[in-house]
């Protein structure tokens, strides 16, 4: 293990998001980039040239025979997820993996039970809970402000990543989709605020078979589609509250909200759950207005920056304080649950019938 007070970090995957990675833990003193490998060994090695002269690089196996590497952040496609982590935690390693967690639930289930008979942590994204604007719509709606929760509204609408992903396949093939892809931080964000879910009632289908790649510097120019890329679903909560929500790929254009809340005494709105920061705005019955809620906790940059949103890093940063003592918040269990309501989707529809949900999880600790 590395011989200083900071953490080792291996990087397993240095593709599209490494670099927001990199760039992102770096500014976490107590964590260091020790390792990264890929498949693609080019690509391994003008990833350590982006974190150092001193990063090792090459295969997982090399990586995984670091003995500098306690976290290893498993940034591999969703269908290479579950072998990473769990070749990872079998040389005893802590993991955070990106999100889903695994693409099927057997195999998520079976990961938690991996890492809890081997004494290791386990923790996933996405961690944008963590930012000013799931803070503080946590504690607007811990301190009563907008009364009892009553429903909810999501809506998860295009990411437009044929025109900016050089290689978005993954995201129109099993593991991918709005549900499994986007999907994650808004309903991450609702039990993060609401609680788990209790039963999901949903339907699905595809829009357009075949997606037109438009990003510069594309490797593609079309992708079949293999996955819903539209959905629909009811959340109905442990707690009660009734949220609907739409995923969907094939929404360009709208004019809807992320998320709100709608409490017995007023309204939370909650920006993009993709990202750390934003307005978190509250308006009470009978108000001509809303009011922007100050946050909790301190903004990660400019709402409007994506330079500042999507860095990441606070996910991993709280699974090395774990390691200390701190709370786990970006966990497996809470991974799972949101993996769980979201293949539950899907599933009702296919079914026709609602589905219960047979995991459960504590909302995120509040630091
Ligand atoms: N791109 C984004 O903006 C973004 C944002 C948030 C989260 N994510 C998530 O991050 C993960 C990675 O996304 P990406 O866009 O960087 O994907 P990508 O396809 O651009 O990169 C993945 C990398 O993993 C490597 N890889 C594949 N199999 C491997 C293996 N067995 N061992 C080692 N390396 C392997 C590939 O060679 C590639 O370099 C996904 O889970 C995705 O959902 C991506």
């Amino acid at each position: 293990m590395s011989g200083d007070t900071t953490t080792g970090i291996g990087i397993v995957g240095c593709g599209n998001i490494f670099e927001r990675y990199v760039r992102g833990l770096g500014r976490f003193p107590e964590l260091r980039i020790v390792h990264v490998a890929d498949v693609d060994s080019e690509r391994a090695r003008h990833g350590a040239g982006l974190v150092g002269p001193d990063t090792r690089h090459g295969t997982l196996d090399a990586l995984l025979a670091d003995d500098r590497v306690e976290i290893v952040v498993n940034i591999t496609p969703p269908t290479v997820h579950a072998a990473v982590t769990e070749a990872a935690l079998r040389a005893g390693r802590h993991v955070y993996v990106e999100k889903p967690i695994t693409t099927d639930l057997d195999t998520a289930r079976e990961q938690l039970a991996l890492a809890k008979d081997l004494g290791l942590a386990l923790g996933g994204a996405p961690d944008t809970f963590l930012g000013s604007a799931g803070q503080t719509a946590r504690a607007v709606l811990d301190g009563g402000a907008i009364g009892d929760p009553v429903g909810a509204t999501a809506f998860v609408t295009h990411s437009r990543a044929e025109t900016w992903h050089p290689d978005p396949t993954f995201l129109f093939k099993p593991g991918g989709g709005p549900v499994l892809d986007l999907g994650p931080y808004y309903v991450t964000q609702l039990v993060n605020c609401l609680g788990p879910v209790a039963e999901v009632y949903g339907r699905s289908r595809v829009g357009a078979p075949v997606r037109t790649v438009t990003a510069p510097g594309r490797t593609v120019d079309t992708i079949g589609v293999e996955v819903d890329t539209h959905a629909a679903a009811v959340l109905a909560f442990a707690s009660g509250v009734l949220a609907g929500t739409t995923l969907s790929f094939d929404v360009w254009d709208h004019q809807l909200p992320f998320i709100e809340i709608y409490g017995t005494r007023g309204t939370l709105s909650i920006p993009d759950p993709n990202m750390y920061d934003g307005d978190v705005k509250v308006r009470l019955h009978g108000e001509d207005a809303w009011t922007t809620a100050a946050p909790v906790v301190p903004v990660q940059g400019p709402a409007d920056s994506f330079e500042h949103q999507l860095l990441r890093g606070p996910g991993v940063a709280d699974l090395a304080a774990s390691l200390r003592g701190a709370p786990h918040r970006a966990s497996a269990p809470l991974a799972l649950h949101v993996l769980e309501v979201l293949d539950a989707i899907g599933a009702s529809g296919r079914a026709g019938a609602p589905i219960a949900m047979t995991s459960t999880c504590e909302r995120p600790a509040v630091r």
